[in-house]
């Protein structure tokens, strides 16, 4: 059985060697069927291959944190800028209207909230394969805590959702979520992503991090990254773009956009930097012509 004892340091990425194409625009999917993958034709667009995820979940484990007070009023408006919405059975039926043309990455996993010490000691399953489809989501997200107390528990999970979806054609985004004592270092996204691709989930999301072009080398499947913390703008923009320039295939961004001071700009500028090549720098000018005209 494989061990963590006296293993040769993985050095070797092969950075220059592109991913074979196996026929389909998303990396490691040109084998899985024909639902699946019109589905992440919808998350991610064919032509850029990237996708921008408006991320609203937080609600499930922080209640009505800054910006998600009222999701009528702040995210409805922002759907219109986005690729994907990323939020809860409960969030997306009570303040989207069902004529948006978005998919829909739903959040299927329940969480401990943020009152509870040490979060990552477990989840479960927030919303069945049955609520997927009922909500017509294009993937299903499911947060798992590797390395953390309830590592087993949200790996069997994820398994068995992962085993659901492949039913039905619907994509799962495994979510890489790291407990507070947990260090964000390279090394644990490196491990973190990898198994989650291997456990069967179509793309992952993770942080940013440094050497985060590795990563995206070793993850078999497309890797987007989440915002984090509320930055100022030029710098979530450039840690976009720094993202996007390593090979992640998009964002799934909550705070930085929703408690920006001009979130539809933000969530412009943000398309600007995942579909269109811009930089940070052209980005945050198209940020501020926009917000000063
Ligand atoms: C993580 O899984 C959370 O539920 C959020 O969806 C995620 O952190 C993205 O939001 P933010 O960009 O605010 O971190």
């Amino acid at each position: 059985m494989a061990d963590a004892i006296g293993n040769k340091a993985a050095h070797d990425y092969h950075l220059d060697v592109p991913a074979p194409e196996q026929g389909f625009f998303a990396k490691g999917l040109g084998h899985g069927d024909w639902g699946a993958k019109n589905r992440l034709s919808r998350l991610f667009n064919p032509k850029s291959g990237n996708t921008v995820m408006l991320a609203f979940d937080h609600g499930y484990i922080m209640g009505s944190t800054a910006g998600l007070e009222r999701m009528d009023v702040t995210i409805a408006p922002l759907c219109q800028y986005a690729d994907v919405l990323m939020a809860t059975r409960g969030a997306i039926r009570s303040c989207i209207p069902p004529t948006v043309q978005n998919a829909i990455c739903l959040r299927a996993t329940h969480d401990a909230s943020v009152l509870v010490d040490d979060m990552s000691t477990g989840n479960g399953l927030g919303a069945d394969i049955e609520a997927a489809i009922r909500m017509n989501a294009s993937a299903i997200a499911m947060q798992c805590f590797i390395g953390g107390a309830g590592e087993a528990q949200s790996l069997e999970t994820l398994c068995r959702a992962v085993d659901a979806g492949e039913r039905y054609g619907i994509p799962v985004l495994g979510v890489t979520a790291v407990g507070k004592e947990m260090a964000r270092t390279t090394e644990y996204f490196l491990l973190a992503t990898r198994m989650l691709a291997e456990l069967g989930v179509s793309f992952v999301k993770t942080y940013y991090c440094d050497h985060f072009e590795k990563v995206v080398a070793a993850c078999p499947v497309p890797v987007v990254i989440a915002g984090g913390k509320k930055l100022p703008e030029d710098e979530a923009l450039t840690m976009a773009y720094r993202a996007i320039c390593d090979g992640a295939r998009g964002v799934d961004m909550g705070r930085n956009i929703f408690q920006s001071q001009h979130p539809a700009a933000m969530c412009q500028a943000v398309a600007k930097v995942v579909h269109q090549h811009f930089t940070d720098k052209e980005a945050y000018q198209f940020y501020q012509d926009i917000t000063n005209p």
